[in-house]
């Protein structure tokens, strides 16, 4: 099963935080499918792996995404057709002891930057006939968890924000959506495996009994991305196994 391998070709996508894990894969799919792609991670190694890959189709960018010169750069694009707002973090810990500096530097990274980076797609985007955002969400975007009320609150905040840009930029023929996984092993969440309770927790929330693989995440986010879905924005495709359905 896959999409048309000319789906974007003549498109330029670009991806933040696409060295590892759900960034890479969307990355390799965008590329797969005929893309530009601009990957943007600040640890080079990661971006000259994925660029051997697709030669043609991958222009590194190793930057922060939280800098002031991406923020440049981004808006100095001849043009964008697409943005999977993807670099993101968590700070597991109960409520009661959070720092101050976990509440800040998920806000900062999860919201702030998103807005930001968003902000300055926006000239680019207007170049382009038909303009995508993904922003990364999460399943917590819709529910509570324990030890989680902080990455809650910026997931909810993503889902928000996705909406209201929607409405915003839809006169510019931007579509914005989000898709909101459920558990991927990834670099950020390996660790947290680890835990056999935790894992047995997990798998018994998710009523299709196995995690999310990086290709489920990257087929929405690539259907999004896509004139396929043209007429959709303001909502969110939850690649969830069914965790928020009970
Ligand atoms: N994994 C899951 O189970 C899961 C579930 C639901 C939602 N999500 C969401 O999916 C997104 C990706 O998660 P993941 O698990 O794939 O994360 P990950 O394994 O930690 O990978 C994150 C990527 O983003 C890059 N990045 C982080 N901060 C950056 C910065 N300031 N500037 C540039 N690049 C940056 C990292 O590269 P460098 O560190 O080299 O910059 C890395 O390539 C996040 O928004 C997360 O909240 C993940």
């Amino acid at each position: 099963m896959s999409f048309n391998e000319n789906l974007f070709t003549g498109k330029t996508i670009l991806i933040a935080g696409a060295g590892k894990g759900i960034g890479l894969g969307c990355a390799v799919m965008a590329a797969k499918y005929g893309a530009n792609v601009i990957a943007v991670a600040r640890t080079k190694n990661d971006l000259d792996k994925l660029t051997e890959l697709y030669p043609e189709n991958i222009t590194p960018w190793v930057m922060d995404v939280t800098s002031d010169a991406f923020y440049k750069r981004l808006r100095e694009l001849p043009t964008l057709d697409g943005l999977v707002n993807n670099a993101g973090i968590n700070r597991v810990g109960a409520m009661e002891e959070q720092s101050s500096e976990n509440i800040d530097a998920v806000i900062d990274l999860n919201i702030r930057t998103l807005y930001k980076i968003s902000q300055a797609a926006i000239t680019p985007m207007k170049q382009s006939k038909y303009a995508s955002i993904v922003n990364m969400s999460s399943q917590m975007g819709f529910v509570g968890s324990p030890g989680r009320t902080l990455y809650c609150m910026s997931k909810h905040a993503v889902e928000g924000v996705t909406k209201a840009m929607a409405v915003e930029l839809a006169e510019y023929n931007i579509r914005v959506n989000t898709v909101a996984p459920t558990f991927v092993l990834t670099p950020m969440t390996e660790p947290m495996f680890e835990d056999e309770t935790f894992k047995n927790f997990v798998f018994n929330m998710i009523p299709l009994g196995r995690l999310a693989k990086v290709e489920d995440i990257a087929n929405s986010c690539t259907f999004l991305l896509s004139d396929l879905a043209s007429m959709i924005t303001g909502t969110s495709i939850k690649v969830d196994g069914g965790w928020t359905a009970h």
